[in-house]
């Protein structure tokens, strides 16, 4: 077939000409469908328009162009994201849980600007997805990146590509101005409820796990390594600033909102210019009551000092803008029935109740279960099977049985009864005096087997990539596992032939679970899962004793001398290396390469300048990890504390700092912020 017959172009110069028409044409209706929301031509049509531009590329491949509209798909996976440094610093906001607390940052403002008029703000509403930056150099997507730590992030640039209303070359609409050489802008990626709910349908069908929420949706679809599932999920994104731009000076946050549509890039046109904090309260309330009917999820409103010329003079206290505020919105609650209650099995052998609920939809998120904590709370809140009860959602938390909604109880309620032996294994179940808790005491339970090993893969533990609850459920299942030494013995081909694995998977994990060798010993010990050894803790036991060996033959005075372990520490960490099995699995995962290194010099060191001082961190540095400020100051003579009181000498305030800022600002204690910490150990940025 000639290429007339198909109707492409017969020469490159006019295949050229249509290309450029194509492009600017779909461009153009992205924008209309994707930002404006208001479509000039059919899904037909346009997905003609697509068809004739690929097949167009396809019998010209000399016009290939890294921002055509063909070119959102179809990246090769990553092996692992690449670290993103971001222009500018994307910091966070502090919160506001009233009304009270918006006045009391407005009158905080105002006496910093000895100012008595009412400032100008914007308001927006504050997304609850994930932050990403996107960077475009001479009007061309160059790189886009989630936040990180707020200095790094991870470079997401062929994920951000698959968005479709995201320009891969900025646009200039009528009447905008032209875009700057360089511009970071900001934004938040999110996924619609309706879209959010088609998708955990499809993946229920298919057999998969659903998403809990749109956030962690979006989250997970953004931080894929193959773009083709990036892809694939309905993603969508608003740009709510400006992060570094060169070229061009705005003067106010509305001035931005105002151009960046010119540019392409979508805004939430909720945003509300207010004069003054009234005004800003007033919008507050409006969004709150309007929030249950929007289209996406938000968890607040965010308030913005518009002026950027203020928002300089202002600037930042540990990582977040004094000129900007999040007025968070009350947990969501809402009632539904109880069908059963199920107790559930964790690593550590605990067994928490579990309401199984009526689904009910809490702002967007299908809530089926809900945690009844324990048999206390149960007896408690007098909660019973078949009960109409108030259920409550906040944040990242898992959701609750706040109580048991008033009313005749049906006949047909019955009271729960823990089991006597563990739902399991039927070992049997213990409860110690004094602890609400119960557990199930065979530590080869299955159910504490495959939770030991889920949190010793997790990312804040070993960190191995791909090792999610459906994999080790099956590898538990099929007995390939029982414990975590057995994870690095894992072989690709033993792998590559299980359920939706694959070759390239079994690869690709058998790499990451060798990755993980090289964890440093504080993620190893909190990974062990040592009952009440947290990650603060792990980091102080790794920081102190410097060995697994050392720490193995810590005696209580050794374990209680540490600042931040207590005599309950001391002892469970005696008890987990008194364990003969615990020995044995460290033994073994020793035998497979399992073994950070010996670092005697973490150790405190009894002389130094920071001798005596007493020092606690809240928030994320960003020029070191914990694990290396927390040696930092014992190899100065120095202890790392966990909690904030009289005692302390330094609260060293990082990014989304605590509540611990605020403690130490009440107790006097003094705080400083990285940059300070960084001169007084003598490693100035
Ligand atoms: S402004 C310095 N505006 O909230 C100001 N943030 O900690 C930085 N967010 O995850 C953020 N909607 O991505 C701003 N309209 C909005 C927002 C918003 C959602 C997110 C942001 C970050 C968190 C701020």
């Amino acid at each position: 077939m000639t290429r007339k017959a198909t109707g492409l172009p017969g020469s490159e110069s006019a295949a050229r000409t249509r290309g450029a028409e194509l492009r600017a044409a779909i461009e153009r209706h992205n924008y209309l469908y994707y930002v404006l929301d208001n479509p000039e031509i059919s899904d037909g049509a346009y997905d003609r328009l697509l068809g004739e531009l690929t097949a167009l590329e396809e019998a010209f491949p000399q016009l290939a162009d890294p921002t055509s509209p063909t070119q959102r798909v179809g990246h090769a996976p990553l092996d692992k994201f690449l670290p993103a440094r971001h222009p500018a610093q994307m910091l966070s906001l502090s919160n506001a849980e009233s009304a009270e607390e918006t006045r009391e940052f407005d009158a905080r403002l105002r006496r910093m600007l000895s100012r008595e008029e009412p400032i100008r703000y914007t308001a927006e509403p504050k997304m609850d997805g994930l932050a990403v930056e996107v960077i475009y150099e001479k009007g061309v997507l160059a790189r886009g990146a989630t936040r990180g730590d707020g200095t790094v992030g991870e470079d997401v640039t062929q994920n951000l590509r698959t968005i479709r209303s995201l320009p891969l070359r900025l646009l200039r609409n009528s009447g905008a101005p032209p875009h700057p050489p360089r511009i970071a802008v900001r934004g938040e990626a999110y996924m619609g409820i309706a879209d959010f709910e088609r998708l955990n349908e499809e993946r229920t069908r298919g057999g998969e796990q659903p998403f809990a929420n749109p956030r962690n949706a979006t989250a997970g679809s953004i931080r894929q390594l193959d773009p083709r599932v990036t892809a694939s999920r309905p993603i969508d994104i608003f740009f709510y600033g400006v992060g570094h731009v060169e070229g061009r000076r705005f003067t106010s946050q509305w001035e931005i909102l105002e151009t960046l549509p010119g540019w392409g890039l979508r805004v939430n046109d909720r945003a509300e210019r207010c004069e003054g904090i009234d005004a800003a309260v007033a919008y507050f309330e409006r969004l709150a009551a309007a929030r249950d009917g929007l289209p996406y999820e938000i968890d607040g409103v965010v308030i913005k000092v518009d002026d950027l010329r203020l928002q300089e003079e202002l600037g930042a206290i540990a990582r977040s803008p004094r000129w900007a505020i999040a007025c968070k919105f009350p947990p969501r609650q809402e009632t539904t029935r109880i069908t059963k209650i199920e107790v559930s099995v964790g690593r550590t052998g605990a067994l928490t109740p579990v309401a199984h609920l009526e689904p009910v939809n809490i702002g967007g998120t299908t809530v089926r279960r809900a945690t009844l904590h324990n048999q206390d709370e149960i007896d408690r809140k007098d909660i019973r099977v078949g009960d109409r009860v108030l259920v409550q959602r906040a944040g990242d938390v898992i959701p609750e049985v706040v109580r048991v909604v008033e009313g005749k109880r049906s006949g047909k309620v019955r009271k729960f009864r823990f089991p006597v032996r563990c739902p399991e294994c039927s070992g049997l179940i213990e409860r110690a005096e004094r602890e609400a808790a119960a557990y199930c005491v065979n530590a080869q339970c299955p159910a504490q087997v495959k939770e030991r090993i889920r949190h010793f893969a997790s990312r804040r533990a070993m960190d191995i990539d791909g090792l999610g609850e459906k994999i080790v459920a099956l590898l538990a299942s099929e007995g390939r596992i029982a414990s975590v030494a057995d994870l690095y013995k894992l072989e690709a081909e033993q792998l590559a032939p299980l359920e939706r694995m694959g070759e390239k998977s079994a690869g690709n994990l058998v790499d990451a679970i060798a990755r993980s060798r090289e964890r440093p010993l504080s993620r190893l010990l909190f990974a062990l899962g040592i009952r009440h050894v947290g990650e603060q803790t792990a980091r102080l036991l790794a920081a102190a004793f410097g060995s697994l060996d050392a720490l193995a033959v810590a005696g209580e005075d050794d374990l209680v001398a540490i600042d931040g372990v207590g005599p309950e520490i001391a002892a469970s960490v005696q008890n987990f290396f008194r364990e003969k099995r615990n020995r044995q699995l460290i033994e073994r995962l020793a035998a497979t390469g399992v073994l950070p290194p010996d670092r005697p010099g973490a150790a405190r060191a009894p002389e130094g300048p920071l001798a005596g001082k007493i020092f606690v961190f809240t928030g994320g540095l960003a020029a070191m990890t914990r694990d290396e400020s927390a040696e930092a100051v014992l190899a100065l003579g120095g202890k790392v504390s966990s909690s904030v009181s009289k005692k302390t000498d330094y609260v060293v305030v990082g990014d989304e700092a605590g509540s611990k800022a605020a403690k130490a600002e009440k107790l006097g204690v003094e705080t400083m912020d990285e940059a300070a910490f960084l001169k007084l150990i003598g490693r100035p940025a």
